[in-house]
């Protein structure tokens, strides 16, 4: 459990500074965490209005804690926490004397090797570089940097919601040095997390498991055998989820979903995951199109307020 790993003598983590790039989902979440637990926090994304979006995330979730850590002092709490984080819209001043930067941003590799090899060139030579990709391959996203960086670099993959998912997926490439895997063992630990640590496989040890499910249930909403309803019904009540795979595609983003079946469709070419599972589904694809990505959209396989 996550008690028994924090009750060890572990050295204390070396990473002072965590730069977290994409104020998204899951960045505002790790910077929030990453701020509740001692470390000084700097949010990144390309607009004004998503970082405002990532301190809006922040804020509700932060007042959800408090209402049950400090009652009385909801505000007080709050402010104690966001004030660990600063906002950029300056990539370059985002990683100034950062000691790890966590890359939460869109899940496109070009997108991501774009971003990783301008920091390259920006961040001090100690500063580990992670990537929190759903799907890609680590070491193609880590070539984008230089020899020494790349041994400095791994996946490191939280979860949705990240204040209250306990793990974290440690993703090692050939590359990855023993002490960048140790220095990330134990940021994870800080941030009151559990490793695990995987290889650079597609959907390391989570998503290879539970994206063939979410991707099973819309084809078999699409075949017309059961309503998104009663299949999530079917998977709380008999399978014993805490959410059915609809709500929790809403919950994750069509968006995201349908890049990582996207970037599989590669992987399935070389034979790494099979053809048969990563073949088009209509009905994402068309959610996708009309913008209904989910929760973060007010609407996708359900409707939100
Ligand atoms: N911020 C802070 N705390 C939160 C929170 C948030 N955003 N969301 C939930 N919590 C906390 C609650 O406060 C509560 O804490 P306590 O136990 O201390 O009271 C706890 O989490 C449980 O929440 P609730 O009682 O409100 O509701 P619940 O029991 O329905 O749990 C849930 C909510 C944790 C989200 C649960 O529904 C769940 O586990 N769902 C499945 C989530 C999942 O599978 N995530 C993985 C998605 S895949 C992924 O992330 C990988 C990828 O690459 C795509
Ligand atoms: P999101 O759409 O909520 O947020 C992505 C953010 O990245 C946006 O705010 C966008 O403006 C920003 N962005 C895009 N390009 C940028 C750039 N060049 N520099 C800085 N910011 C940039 O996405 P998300 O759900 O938070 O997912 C982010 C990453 O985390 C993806 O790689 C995804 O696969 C992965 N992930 C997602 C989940 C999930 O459940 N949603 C879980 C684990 C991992």
């Amino acid at each position: 459990s996550v008690q028994r790993h924090l009750s060890t003598t572990q050295p204390r983590g070396k990473v002072e500074k965590l730069t977290v790039f994409g104020a998204g989902l899951m960045g505002a979440g790790i910077a929030q965490v990453g701020a509740q637990n001692g470390l000084k926090v700097v949010l990144s994304d390309v607009t004004d209005k998503a970082l405002e979006n990532g301190l809006t995330i922040i804020s509700k979730s932060l007042s959800r804690i408090a209402k049950k850590k400090s009652p009385d002092d909801i505000d007080g709490f709050t402010s104690s926490i966001l004030k660990n984080i600063e906002t950029t819209t300056d990539a370059v001043k985002a990683v100034e004397n950062s000691d790890l930067v966590v890359e939460a941003i869109i899940e496109s590799l070009k997108v991501k090797r774009d971003l990783f090899k301008f920091l390259d060139g920006k961040a001090k030579a100690e500063c580990i570089f992670a990537t929190n990709t759903s799907s890609l391959s680590v070491s193609e996203i880590a070539e984008s940097c230089g020899p020494e960086r790349q041994q400095r670099f791994a996946g490191l993959h939280f979860f949705n919601p990240v204040p209250a998912m306990k793990l974290v997926e440690i993703i090692k490439t050939p590359q990855t040095s023993q002490a960048t895997y140790e220095a990330l063992r134990e940021v994870t630990l800080q941030m009151k997390k559990a490793p695990v640590t995987c290889n650079d496989t597609p959907g390391f040890i989570v998503n290879r498991l539970l994206v063939p499910y979410l991707l099973e249930a819309i084809r078999m909403v699409e075949r017309g055998d059961a309503t998104p309803e009663d299949v999530d019904t079917a998977m709380e009540l008999g399978a014993g989820y805490p959410m059915g795979p609809f709500k929790l595609l809403d919950f994750v983003g069509l968006d995201t979903t349908s890049y990582i079946s996207q970037g599989w469709r590669d992987k399935a070419a070389s034979g790494q995951i099979s053809e048969e599972l990563v073949q088009p589904i209509p009905m994402l694809e068309k959610l996708v199109k009309e913008g209904k990505l989910g929760r973060k959209s007010g609407q996708g396989f359900y409707e939100y307020d």
